[in-house]
């Protein structure tokens, strides 16, 4: 796996009239050549920051950024523009030139980089057609919608053709229907075109829907990152957790647990669902063996990238000691119990 971007310590502090804001903290970070990244994080985590510094937009205030073999702060302006044309961007206010045509908007990159006619034309016909607006070439921006202005700025983003694509908040002015079709069409951009992605967000749904891999930040640092399966199955820091929550709904908010509790008075625990099947024949075997009565009572089981994912929270009844050894049984087969409420908060 080759890194296409490579970013080694990277912090971005501004001056600011009140004092100095520390955008980006000392993150290291590599994308490697064809995946797609997501980078999740609430308002001014520094998705933006880290935007703008792997299109060299920013440079760092310590470490080091690598764009293939280059390191941005290294190279000379020529070099650097050039690099910039290999990256393509496109933002949540898809940032088209009003008073020029669909086809227009995408063949000024052609313009800039001195491609000429008709090989011009050529190439916009083809970018039109590849994001499904073949028939809108003249039309002008305002006539479009949503989702198609965010195609005409994709098509636009591709036109030099670029190694990489950084979408930053790409789709969030789009309507949940609309993001899902923007979305399928930048994953055709990887998968068909071979284009690495970085998709930069703060709604878990689009990484869920597109991303390889995430990464969450947080307070301009990268607080969790790994395959998006993983990361979803297993948040380990809470800023992760409560992404994964927004979109699986599978495990109690604190609000429903307390609703839970005042309603089952037996011990509440939360099981994350395993890949394999028969996860709730094995967990009602143990519960049987040890004398344990059982309920479900909150869950929810969906699919991430073709595999099962999910929780399910029990009740249990019975003595505490028996409970007890019901799941150490099921933790020595491996189940992941990721949860009991405690005993003082269900009283508390
Ligand atoms: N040019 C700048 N001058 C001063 N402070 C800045 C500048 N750019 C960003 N910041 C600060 O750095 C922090 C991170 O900003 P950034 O725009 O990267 O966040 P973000 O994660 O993209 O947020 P959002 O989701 O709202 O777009 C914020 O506190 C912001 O105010
Ligand atoms: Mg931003």
């Amino acid at each position: 796996m080759s890194a296409l971007v490579r970013l080694e310590a990277v912090s971005k502090s501004y001056a600011t009239p009140a004092g100095t804001v520390t955008a980006v903290q000392d993150l290291s970070l590599e994308v490697a050549q064809g995946e797609i990244l997501g980078v999740i994080g609430y308002s001014g985590a520094g998705k933006s920051t880290l935007v703008r510094l792997v299109n060299a937009l920013e440079k760092p205030t310590s470490g080091r950024v690598f764009v293939g073999d280059d390191e941005l702060t290294a190279l000379p302006e020529k070099r650097l523009r050039e690099v910039r044309r290999e990256i393509g961007m496109i933002f949540q206010q898809f940032n088209l030139f009003r008073s020029r045509t669909v086809a227009g908007n995408v063949a000024f990159p052609l313009k800039l980089a001195g491609v000429k006619q008709p090989e011009r034309d050529a190439r916009v016909a083809r970018l039109l057609d590849f994001v499904g607006l073949l028939e809108k070439a003249h039309a002008y921006p305002e006539q479009l919608s949503g989702g198609q202005k965010q195609r005409v700025g994709i098509a636009r983003a591709l036109a030099t053709d670029p190694k990489l694509l950084l979408a930053d908040e790409a789709t969030s002015a789009l309507d949940p229907e609309t993001t899902a079709d923007v979305l399928a069409l930048l994953k055709r951009v990887n998968r068909e075109l071979g284009v690495t992605i970085i998709v930069i967000t703060h709604e878990m749904e689009a990484i869920r829907a597109i991303a390889d891999r995430v990464a969450v930040m947080d307070s301009g640092r990268i607080v969790e990152s790994g395959p998006v399966y993983d990361v979803f199955a297993h948040p380990s820091t809470t800023a992760a957790a409560r992404f994964v929550a927004t979109v699986l709904h599978d495990r109690p908010s604190a609000d429903t647990l307390t609703r839970l509790r005042a309603a089952h008075p037996g011990r509440l625990v939360t099981f994350a669902v395993p890949e394999q099947k028969g996860f709730t024949g094995q967990l009602s075997r143990a519960f049987a063996d040890h004398g344990v009565e059982n309920e479900i009572v909150f869950g929810g089981i969906g699919e991430l990238q073709e595999r099962s994912i999910g929780a399910l929270t029990y009740e249990l009844t019975g003595a505490d000691a028996a409970i007890d050894a019901a799941l150490d049984a099921l933790r020595a087969r491996g189940v992941d119990l990721v949860e009991e409420v405690e005993l003082e908060e269900q009283t508390a």
